[in-house]
């Protein structure tokens, strides 16, 4: 075997994988490889042969076409190499993303007016150090009047403004207002309480642009030593400034609710006429409907039977509580008219109303 055969299969397996890196071509160069290491390559061939060879001549020859096979093996793993990079380069060029290029986001929701507003409420109480408190929608009747000292024939419990659940005898209803949460927070919590509880509520009402059977109220309750009617009119005062500005005024009204005692009914000065509109064809206001104030909600100083119910010695505990409307609240805050659009569930009039989510 001379020393120039394996030169010159060295050279020329050499030659074949340039050519088919030159080609780009991940074929041709594993074609050169059968051809110039597989087992019909000259040098395995030669291989074979040196069992013919002298003793002497057979380990320097061998040790040559060792050589000669470790640099075609080497040649190859170059060649290799250089193409895996190549191959690297142009895919990471042809799947490069261009992050410049403008793209259409899917609309993000809306929070609905009135979890907005019930959030707004909320954080007005919460930054006073007020709780949050819940109860469910379908009540124990107890809760919902008994305990809040309606007597057994209270029109309130008529089929005809309540709905009761089946089966009757589990005397359950879809809580009529949000006060039934004052009782379970007086069974449940520590004195002193000052809770603010927001929610759906339900009365048997025909669906038309003021009504729904299914409302919203914010309700508070504060029970702590020596409160009174004063405490109450301070907070009420401090949410109102609170949410419709400095110049927001609020008035009590006589009432009656038979959990508390005494009772009124609030109202707040109109924030659009600020009552000019009382009395004057010429500027009549839509949102107070030209009466000056507008009704908020329910309130007064807690009736001490209720607080008896729960077991607090009304010698040393006293409270008061309110429940307002917040459905209304919306209206008055948005020039929302028609009541019907909140349970649509449109976005677009969500999105008018409080923005993108916030
Ligand atoms: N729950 C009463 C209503 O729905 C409002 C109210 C709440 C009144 C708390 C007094 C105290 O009309």
């Amino acid at each position: 075997m001379a020393q120039i055969d394996i030169d010159t299969s060295v050279e020329e397996a050499s030659q074949a994988f340039l050519a088919a890196y030159a080609e780009h071509s991940c074929d041709h160069l594993v074609q050169a490889r059968n051809a110039h290491l597989g087992k019909d390559a000259p040098l395995r061939t030669a291989q074979r042969q040196l069992g013919a060879l002298a003793p002497e001549d057979r380990k320097q020859a061998g040790a040559q076409i060792q050589a000669g096979l470790a640099a075609i093996t080497d040649a190859y793993s170059r060649v290799e190499a250089l193409l895996d990079a190549d191959d690297l380069a142009q895919r990471l060029s042809e799947e490069r993303e261009d992050v410049t290029v403008p793209v259409v986001m899917n609309p993000v929701g809306a929070l609905h007016p009135i979890t907005a507003l019930f959030h707004d409420m909320c954080d007005v109480f919460v930054a006073m150090g007020w709780e949050i408190a819940e109860g469910p929608e379908a009540e124990a009747e107890w809760l919902n009047f008994d305990a809040l000292n309606f007597t057994p024939d209270h029109p309130a419990r008529f089929m005809s403004d309540t709905l009761f659940l089946d089966p009757p005898e589990d005397h359950r209803i879809l809580r009529t207002h949000t006060s039934p949460v004052q009782m379970r927070t007086l069974l449940t919590r520590d004195l002193p309480v000052y809770v603010v509880a927001p929610g759906k509520v339900y009365r048997a009402d025909e669906m038309d642009a003021t009504h729904l059977p299914v409302f919203h109220q914010i309700e508070g309750l504060a029970v702590d030593k020596g409160l009174g009617l004063a405490d109450l009119k301070g907070t009420l005062d401090h949410l109102a400034k609170a949410m419709f500005g400095d110049e927001a005024v609020t008035r009590l009204r006589p009432h009656y609710f038979p959990f508390t005692e005494p009772s009124a009914e609030m109202d707040l000065k109109c924030f659009v006429c600020h009552g000019e509109s009382v009395g004057n064809p010429a500027r009549p206001c839509r949102t107070c409907r030209s009466e000056g104030w507008i009704e908020w909600g329910g309130c007064g100083v807690v009736n001490p039977r209720v607080l008896r119910a729960a077991g607090i010695d009304t010698d040393v505990y006293s409270g008061f509580a309110f429940g307002m409307g917040v459905d209304r609240t919306v209206m008055f805050r948005n020039n929302a008219s028609d009541l019907r659009d909140f349970a649509e569930g449109d976005i677009r009039f969500s999105r008018q109303l409080v923005g993108e989510a916030r």
